[in-house]
């Protein structure tokens, strides 16, 4: 594992953009940062000229003597912000992006996806392929990641292994499926899906034994996928470690809102299924979150439960599908935005993004403006700040603020290998910070910071 603290602090001056809420971009121009050794941010203050930096660090008291170290003065065109949060990511999915487009979401399981997730029994293939996924992701800005793994043990604690050696926040769950797949991929029992999970967690436990980068996750794939036993041992599960999180697919296609109707016909919706089983808490993350009802949407907001909104996969699976997420905001229901890689074609934060806000203008049109349109300010806070909220870790980053951690992206708008709209003279940080999230990729990405460690390569 590479060294938890950092040989020097850290010290950035330029311009910093973060959200205040979900409409409120904050532009600090001139800011000084200082990153302390363990990785926080332990000084932020805006409009300090350039001149004076030296000048202001020598005096700031309780800042351990920074004065003489480097700093890294920002130019025009380049900026900070939070690292982006992928709150619905399927790791072994990262080698299937693109293809089964179109298909609907059980024959896409099994004719594509199954399949595919079968090959991580090799441990040697899931050593190289999350290698690749992990780096991959960090490439894109992605700081923290929820993922799925497959449902092997050995090959999850691989994934673990690989987010913490390379540095990536992660929240990283074996997924639990023990029926409605084929006998090549399917757990073999309920009982050993459980013990699967119970061992996998104490590995996790044992790799990072106070989650600072790497925390389990409960993971059922989906009730089609678990009967009540299942669903009831992974509650128990819940119940007894009441700060782990849980992640699960939620009114995703109305295919499957109809097959886990009939498949429980004793609950009226799946807000009632989950919560039922003790799945369903400010710890929860569901994914997709399009077709709930109002009263599914009002237990949503009453539990806290977190919306992984997924809008490449909502838009480009079996359907075309665009969740309420203006609702969900002005409710203050927790949103956060979700590659949902390999159930969409994309892995990247930025395209999510931009797709959020695309089907947004869809879901405008579709409930004749009663469901106004994100604007680009709100599609950024959910890759940020409503990302960390979902993941319950706003309190530790999402933002630039004094005792939050330093997971942030050094953002080049100025790369000569970039396609990204050229800055003019006369634009403004507005205008160039918009110009990147419309516009930019991985190249304007130059630098990215987990807890003030620089992870790309
Ligand atoms: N529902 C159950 N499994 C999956 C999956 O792998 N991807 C998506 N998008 N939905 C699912
Ligand atoms: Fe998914």
């Amino acid at each position: 594992m590479a060294s938890p603290t950092l040989n020097t602090p850290l010290l950035f001056h330029g311009t910093f953009i973060h959200s205040v809420s979900p409409e409120q971009v904050e532009i600090i121009l001139n800011g000084l940062l200082v990153v302390s050794h363990e990785g926080k941010i332990i000084f932020l203050r805006a409009n300090v000229p350039a001149p004076d930096v030296k000048k202001l660090l020598g005096f700031l008291p309780g800042l351990p003597n920074v004065s003489d170290l480097p700093i890294r003065f920002l130019t025009r065109g380049e900026f900070l912000v939070p690292g982006f949060i992928d709150t619905h990511n399927h790791a072994p999915q990262w080698t299937q992006r693109g293809t089964g487009r179109g298909l609907q979401i059980m024959d896409w399981l099994n004719k594509v996806t199954f399949p595919h997730e079968a090959k991580f029994e090799d441990p040697e293939y899931a050593r190289r392929t999350y290698a690749s996924c992990v780096e991959g992701f960090i490439k894109q800005g992605v700081t923290t990641a929820s993922y799925y793994g497959s449902l092997h043990g050995e090959a999850t604690k691989i994934l673990a292994d690989t987010c913490l050696e390379k540095g990536q926040r992660a929240l990283v769950g074996k997924c639990n499926m023990a029926r409605n797949a084929p006998s090549f991929y399917c757990d073999k029992s309920n009982k050993e899906s459980i013990d699967v999970t119970e061992d996998f967690i104490a590995h996790v436990e044992k790799i990072d034994p106070t989650g600072q980068l790497v925390q389990p996750i409960l993971t059922p794939r989906f009730a089609i996928c678990c009967d009540e036993e299942l669903l009831a041992g992974i509650g128990n599960i819940a119940r007894k470690n009441p700060s782990m999180m849980i992640q699960t697919h939620f009114n995703e296609t109305k295919q499957e809102v109809a097959v886990t109707k009939e498949l429980f016909p004793q609950f009226d919706n799946e807000a009632d299924l989950y919560e039922h089983f003790g799945l369903f808490s400010q710890r929860t993350i569901m994914a997709h979150c399009i077709y709930p009802n109002e009263y599914e949407i009002g237990k949503i907001k009453a539990n806290d439960v977190g919306v992984a909104h997924c809008p490449v996969s909502n838009t480009t699976g079996g359907e075309w599908g665009a969740a309420p997420i203006k609702e969900y905001l002005e409710m203050g229901i927790k949103v956060g935005l979700g590659t949902d890689s390999g159930g969409g074609f994309s892995s990247s934060i930025l395209d999510a993004t931009r797709q959020a806000f695309i089907t947004s203008l869809g879901r405008e049109l579709m409930t004749d403006g009663k469901d106004p349109a994100l604007t680009l300010n709100e599609c950024f806070y959910l890759a940020t700040l409503g990302g960390a909220k979902v993941c319950c870790m706003a309190d530790k980053i999402g933002t630039f603020e004094v005792g939050k951690e330093f997971d942030a992206l050094e953002i080049s708008t100025v790369v000569e290998d970039g396609q990204s709209t050229v800055v003019e003279d006369d634009d403004s940080a507005e205008v160039m910070f918009e110009k990147f999230l419309m516009t930019g990729d991985d190249r304007n990405i130059v630098k990215v910071f987990v807890k003030g460690r620089s992870i790309k390569k």
